[in-house]
């Protein structure tokens, strides 16, 4: 590459951005710099094509009028920096470019100064070309310069300006809390830092700030808020990052039905500001059972129907003995009508099989509603039951019927699992429409039966509900908990809950999920104290930001909207963290590495 002049600002400075310039500009001299973004030579005049964050305007260096700028122009490559003066003018009659918002003028520079030389670039800015994700995350600041990219972080700027002017207006204080902290259990292993000034001992970045927000709580503070990072070493996938940001949310003295209103308005602020969409507010409310009753979701996409129906009651001792049994066993036979999809091949049906089975059903039986009737392999076990379960599933001609016989909550999360993956192949799902949800009344606590013991669903602070509490030792799986989830287009976009406020009650859920007063004075000794000196009723909710500002930015993962996000491995490209350290530096922190896991 030619080595080319590069000059300093020397004292120029900006008049205009380079998405500012229209007709009413035609005749005023200007200065402005950006990046060369295309550079055309027709016949002695050079064509730049300059860009800023704005927007992009056309300059014009003629070889007659500007003799040195021109010469200089000759060595721009893309991506160079640049500063050019000029006079706007209007462009010649039939070359006026009506796709961009400059496109009626062009400048026809006098002076030019190549700020700053530009490598050859790694892949094209220009378009939409799909380039390896790697590779742009590797230069994520050359990714930036892209429109689109640029258009994801403005969303998020808007969504969190919106965030706190309501906030803020509704009487919220906004408090930074430790990163350096103890462990807050929230269901994902803690990332650790050594301590040097107390070697051998660890602080846990946090994985949500709940603890401190619930001492900001007992200090008084009443409306807390914070956009804040929270750290989680968990599987990594489309929607998730090990760090990752929450708009964290509590209040004292609120119930549940008083605070969900003013969760509500901030999302209906949001997407008024970013949007410009009125949401329709109260969002619906869905308890946890109904909810996986009629979608086999707690997070139900509900911009279709396709609703789940049990018809275990047509086939409890029917001919169909797979059925049978599984109802006769306490189990149910669950239905999905799939609208359009008896066209799928039987390698497609197979295929679906497999899926289910691997999603922990036993089997997967479908029928295909045709003109001239059913169409299955076990149709000549239905010859008894097909009218009545095609009236059940109110299915046409055209249509797919999927049927899981098993476990209760099994049959349900297959069928809810195909009914997502059914509606996004057959276009069940309409486009640019969000639709939220909460789900309510989620059980307080699961059995894990690998580790034979109660778990908590939510977090352990997470209060039973008042009716529910005495059952809390006599029949734990039953106890229903103060605990909502935000629902949007099939996604968890918030989670939170009405606190235990009082320590006798946070003592028994500790004992329950096995947890030793031992162990819980160890671990949260502090909170447990802090409960014992008058703490209020308190409640709250965190968001997880960037999956409201991807599905702002109607983008797909939430990498794009993150800045330097990490990979699906949890490595960043950019900086290659995270990397080994040097001997000295472990040694300083009284740290040995023994070897990785999984090494030969
Ligand atoms: P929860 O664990 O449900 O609740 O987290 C709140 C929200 O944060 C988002 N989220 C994530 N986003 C990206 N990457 C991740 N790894 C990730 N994990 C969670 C989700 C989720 O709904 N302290 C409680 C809140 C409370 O009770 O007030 C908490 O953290 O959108």
């Amino acid at each position: 590459m030619t080595e080319a002049c590069t000059e300093p600002l020397g004292g120029w400075k900006r008049t205009h951005s380079c998405g500012a310039l229209r007709s009413e500009h035609i005749g005023q001299p200007v200065t402005l710099m950006g990046w060369a973004f295309r550079r055309r030579d027709h016949g002695g005049l050079i064509f730049l094509d300059l860009r800023d964050r704005e927007g992009l305007t056309q300059c014009v260096l003629n070889p007659a009028e500007a003799s040195e700028a021109h010469a200089r122009a000759e060595s721009v490559r893309g991506e160079f920096v640049l500063a050019v003066r000029g006079m706007v003018r209007a462009r010649p009659a039939g070359t006026e470019n009506p796709r961009l918002p400059t496109g009626a003028v062009e400048v026809q520079v006098t002076e030019l100064r190549i700020l700053n030389d530009c490598r050859p670039l790694p892949f094209q800015l220009e378009g939409d070309a799909e380039v390896d994700e790697t590779l742009r995350l590797k230069y994520r600041y050359l990714d930036m310069r892209r429109p689109s990219v640029l258009r994801a972080f403005q969303i998020r700027d808007q969504a969190c300006r919106a965030v706190r002017d309501y906030l803020h207006g509704q009487g919220f204080l906004e408090v930074e809390t430790p990163f350096l902290t103890r462990s807050t259990p929230e269901g994902a292993r803690d990332f650790l830092v050594p301590s040097r000034l107390q070697a051998g001992s660890f602080y846990a970045l946090p994985q949500s700030p709940q603890l401190f927000k619930q001492l900001l709580m007992v200090g008084g503070f009443e409306r807390y808020f914070q956009i804040v990072r929270c750290f989680r070493d968990e599987d990594l996938r489309r929607d998730r990052q090990p760090e990752f940001t929450q708009i964290d949310i509590e209040t004292s003295f609120l119930d549940r039905d008083d605070f969900l209103p003013i969760v509500e308005g901030m999302v209906a602020e949001v997407w008024r500001r970013v949007k410009g969409v009125e949401l329709t507010l109260p969002f619906p409310r869905l308890g946890y059972e109904e909810a996986m009753a009629r979608y086999g979701s707690d997070k139900p996409d509900l911009r279709f129907a396709m609703e789940l129906r049990d018809v275990s009651a047509l086939f409890g001792g029917g001919e169909f003995q797979a059925f049978a049994q599984a109802v006769g066993g306490g189990g149910a036979v669950k239905a999905l009508r799939v609208p359009g999809a008896a066209g799928m091949s039987r390698k497609e049906l197979d295929d679906l099989a497999a899926e289910a089975r691997q999603l922990g059903a036993k089997g997967l039986v479908w029928i295909k509603i045709t003109a001239e009737g059913l169409q299955s392999p076990v149709a000549k076990f239905l010859h008894a039951v097909q009218e009545r379960l095609v009236g059940a599933v109110e299915a046409s001609a055209g249509d797919l019927v999927l049927l899981v016989g098993d476990a209760p909550a099994v049959a349900a999360s297959v069928l809810g699992r195909l009914r997502v993956d059914l509606a996004r192949r057959f276009a069940q799902i309409p486009p640019s429409k969000d639709v939220f949800a909460w789900v309510i009344d989620f059980p307080l606590v699961e059995w894990n039966g690998d580790e034979k013991r109660w778990d908590a669903v939510h977090h352990p602070f997470t209060a039973p509900r008042d009716e529910d509490l005495p059952l809390l030792e006599s029949d734990p799986g039953r106890v229903r908990a103060k605990a909502y989830d935000l629902v949007l287009n099939g996604q968890e976009a918030a989670g939170g809950s009405i606190r235990i406020h009082q320590q006798a009650v946070q003592e028994r859920l500790f004992a329950l999920i096995g947890i030793s007063k031992e162990q819980a004075r160890a671990r949260f000794g502090f909170l447990l104290d802090a409960l014992e000196f008058g703490a209020p009723p308190m409640g709250g909710i965190a968001f997880g930001l960037d999956r409201l500002v991807a599905s702002l930015a109607a983008q797909e993962s939430i990498r794009e909207v993150i800045a330097f996000p990490k990979t699906q491995k949890g490595t960043c490209p950019l900086t290659d963290a995270p990397a080994p350290v040097d001997a000295p530096q472990l040694r300083e922190l009284g740290i040995r590495v023994v070897e990785a896991p999984g090494a030969p």
